[in-house]
């Protein structure tokens, strides 16, 4: 008999798990193979893992009109019992004319992945307009041209969403040599349960892992510990789908990690490492509430946000699209997520006089440096280390060798 876990319940009530069983696959994929079929894109692929696996929890597949509705104008959805669950992010599947003539007036249709292989199903479809405008203006609060996964995922893309209850085959693998980092939130649940932690703290990340990230949660396991917390685990999480041309890619970014832990800059013995499948929007304080949402259905309750989450500069002006200090200000609001304790922190930089990173102190702001992506490529560029106490050895020697890497090209 398996014993009472403590953690926090995932949303709904029950954690979603939409991989059929083994006995099963060949007679499923048979029969999916009658069906009229969409081939889906990498990235389509990333959103088919997120939903089979239950981080979108309590939603069973792509969405249908009314979930859309409820996403794209109240960031939530209401269940059948009266609860709200925080649902940010319209999570869509796209289709051309093309594809929806193809489909006619079938209930149900194949998934194919990007290389030809049979995924899933997608059953009692609903098909309607797919109005990118609206998408893109209540999704990013703009409609400026140059943010990324528009210009890459959306714009592209057809004019029909094709909602529906997911089914897939099996587990979705990418044989990049890190799937053995990417834990369903069943599997994260069960190492908490294991490792017997009484409170798990996220940290959502698609950057390496700095000094002043690394503040934000030792300072956070300092916190729960005096708040009598006798085993705090981390969540140390970046994100591993779709991200923008100049962040560091996932390998390197895992490599990174390691040598973090290595280091010591992080405790390896408080501390759970794993690969959060989603694709990064970069829709700043709408696209949080998905990033922390989703990790209540890992089994974390709590979650640490610092400065901008999810944002980045303005594509057509020189400033940040979204207020730094919104992120954790919506989070702490958001419906939906009144369960999970979040954490804000300051934003941290480079003290010059203490020669560490520290939480900014605006009484004396000419101490402080802040070593943007952009500085941290221009220093290992020129073949400068950053200021000592900013990044481990090990972790910056990574990130050389990568930069190293790009200029050889
Ligand atoms: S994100 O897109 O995953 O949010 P990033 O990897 O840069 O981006 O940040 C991970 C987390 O660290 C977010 O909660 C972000 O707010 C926080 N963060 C990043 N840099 C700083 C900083 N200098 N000071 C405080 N918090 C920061």
């Amino acid at each position: 008999l398996s014993v009472k876990s403590s953690l926090i319940e995932p949303d709904g009530g029950s954690l979603i798990n939409l991989v059929v069983p083994d006995s099963e696959r060949l007679s499923r994929e048979r029969e999916a193979s009658e069906l009229p079929h969409v081939k889906l894109t990498q990235i389509d692929l990333e959103w088919v893992h997120v939903i089979s696996e239950g981080w979108a929890s309590p939603l069973k597949g792509f969405m249908r009109e009314d979930e859309y509705l409820q996403s794209l104008h109240f960031n939530s959805m209401r269940l059948k019992d009266g609860s709200v669950v925080n649902m940010s992010l319209p999570i869509v599947l796209v289709i051309d004319d093309e594809q929806k003539a193809k489909i006619g007036g079938s209930s149900d249709v194949g998934l194919i992945g990007p290389s030809g292989d049979p995924v899933g199903v997608l059953k009692g479809i609903q098909i309607y307009k797919h109005n990118k405008e609206e998408r893109i203006a209540r999704t990013w609060g703009t409609t400026a041209p140059g943010l990324p996964y528009v210009e890459e995922v959306i714009n592209p893309a057809g004019n029909w969403l094709i909602g529906g209850d997911l089914e897939v085959f099996k587990p979705i693998k990418y044989n990049d040599g890190l799937d053995h980092y990417r834990l369903s939130p069943q599997q994260l649940r069960k190492e908490f349960d294991k490792r017997q932690a009484d409170a798990v703290f996220a940290f959502q990340l698609r950057n390496p892992v700095h000094n002043g990230h690394a503040l934000l949660m030792n300072d956070t396991r300092g916190r729960l510990l005096e708040m009598g917390y006798k085993n705090p685990i981390l969540l140390l999480h970046p994100l591993g789908g779709y991200t923008k041309a100049d962040d560091v890619p996932l390998d390197v970014r895992m490599e990174q990690h390691s040598k973090v832990l290595e280091d010591g800059v992080l405790d390896p013995e408080t501390t759970v490492v794993a690969i959060f499948p989603s694709p990064m929007h970069y829709a700043g304080p709408t696209e949080v509430q998905w990033h922390a949402k989703a990790r209540i259905n890992a089994g974390a309750n709590f979650y640490i946000v610092g400065r901008d989450p999810a944002g980045m500069s303005h594509p057509t002006e020189k400033r940040d699209l979204y207020d730094p200090d919104h992120g954790k200000l919506v989070l702490s609001m958001a419906p939906g997520l009144e369960k999970l304790n979040i954490l804000p922190f300051r934003v941290a930089a480079y003290d010059q006089k203490e020669k560490k990173m520290a939480f900014f102190d605006p009484s004396r702001p000419q101490d402080f440096l802040f070593i943007s992506g952009t500085k941290m490529r221009t220093y290992a560029r020129n073949g400068d280390n950053p200021p000592d106490g900013f990044m481990c050895p090990g972790g910056w020697r990574v990130l050389v060798q990568y930069y190293e890497s790009l200029q050889a090209e």
